[in-house]
């Protein structure tokens, strides 16, 4: 119940897309997307989240954490500083050092299991250094969405201090509660200016294996030095990612809205079986992801990913995400397992 893809199989149009594109037989290179598939890509944005984004600002690309590398090469030079809110995905904390970048974490607040920005601690951070914010929303691993209020203040700090915002948003397709996912780039033009938005079908429609992504990235000269920082580098995405993307977009809305409907009632199990049965560990409450993190610093242990394991089940050791005594379950699994995966968690919180 570890790494962050799901045990769905992908919407049926997705797959018999696909199907129809093998066989056709034919794999040759494919250095761009169809403006079919632009057209489609350009709608859900407008239609999910009212975002107006014109074709030239889109850049695709072969998966998202490339897009988090080449973003931080792409901005500012070495020994530049690259910000960011912990516990974090942990190539937030990776992309920096390859990019001879150094990172500067900011640790999120927390209260009571609600995980917030610390303001203030993120202004006194900031160097003529600081040059690039990595930004998660909705947030991996605290399954929080962040509000339309905190992202202007975040985004008014960056503004101030010339630091880029880059903002991936690859869960924002899978919002638990009813509250709407705001782009950052899509509050104003000052903040698009100064944005690159990594966005992607592949955790919504468990496509991630197809390796199909893309970057939004408004500002010109922006967009200009992160193709440049590409060239070379980065390979064209994946011929069936882009057919996969395509069916997702067109016709996956149906099978999204019961895939959140399923994971909404997960993510209520989870909550409700650690009330119950966990004591004296405790969970957040997911907004969205299907990404749970539990806190499990009372029962001071050593190794957490290892105690866990020898029950039986596999969890993401929160040391990774700059998160040490917390650990991370992927709940985008059928109900069964999911409940399977709970009674070991139980047996494992009593063993010690
Ligand atoms: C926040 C976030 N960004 C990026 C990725 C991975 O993206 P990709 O597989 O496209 O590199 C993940 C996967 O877990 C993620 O949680």
């Amino acid at each position: 119940m570890w790494v962050a893809d799901m045990d769905f199989a992908s919407p049926p149009e997705v797959l018999a897309a696909l199907r129809d594109h093998v066989d056709h037989g034919v794999f040759g290179y494919q250095d761009s997307p169809t403006p079919e598939l632009v057209s489609v890509a350009l709608e859900m944005l407008q239609k999910r989240y009212n975002w107006q984004v014109e074709e030239e600002w889109l850049v695709w690309l072969p998966g998202l954490v490339c897009g988090l590398n080449v973003t931080c090469r792409t901005i500012g030079k070495q020994e530049d500083e690259v910000a960011t809110f912990t516990p974090i995905y942990p190539p937030f904390l990776t992309a920096p050092h390859f990019s001879d970048r150094k990172l500067v974490t900011i640790p999120l607040i927390e209260n009571n299991q609600e995980w917030t920005i610390d303001f203030d601690a993120f202004e006194q951070s900031i160097t003529e250094k600081t040059k690039l914010l990595l930004l998660c929303n909705p947030h991996n691993p605290v399954g929080r969405l962040f509000r339309e209020d905190e992202l202007k203040r975040v985004c008014e700090i960056c503004l101030q201090h010339d630091i880029v915002i880059c903002s991936d948003e690859i869960h924002c397709d899978l919002v638990l509660d009813d509250i709407p996912h705001k782009p950052t780039a899509s509050l104003d033009a000052n903040i698009a200016n100064n944005s690159i938005t990594l966005m992607a079908p592949s955790k919504t429609y468990n496509i991630p294996g197809l390796g199909c992504s893309f970057a939004i990235i408004p500002n010109l000269k922006l967009r200009k030095r992160f193709l440049r920082t590409r060239r070379g580098i980065v390979p064209w995405v994946n011929t069936l990612g882009y057919t996969a993307c395509k069916a997702a977009f067109e016709h996956g809305e149906p099978w999204r809205k019961e895939l959140i409907a399923y994971l909404q009632k997960n993510r209520d199990t989870v909550e409700s079986f650690t009330k119950k049965h966990l004591s004296p560990i405790t969970v957040n409450h997911v907004e969205a992801t299907y990404l749970a993190w539990f806190d499990v610093r009372s029962l001071k242990l050593n190794n957490a990913e290892e105690h866990f394991e020898n029950f039986g089940v596999g969890l993401s050791d929160g040391k990774w995400f700059q998160g040490n005594g917390f650990v991370r379950l992927n709940f985008g699994c059928p109900h069964s397992m999911l409940l399977e995966g709970l009674e070991r968690i139980k047996k494992a919180v009593e063993a010690v």
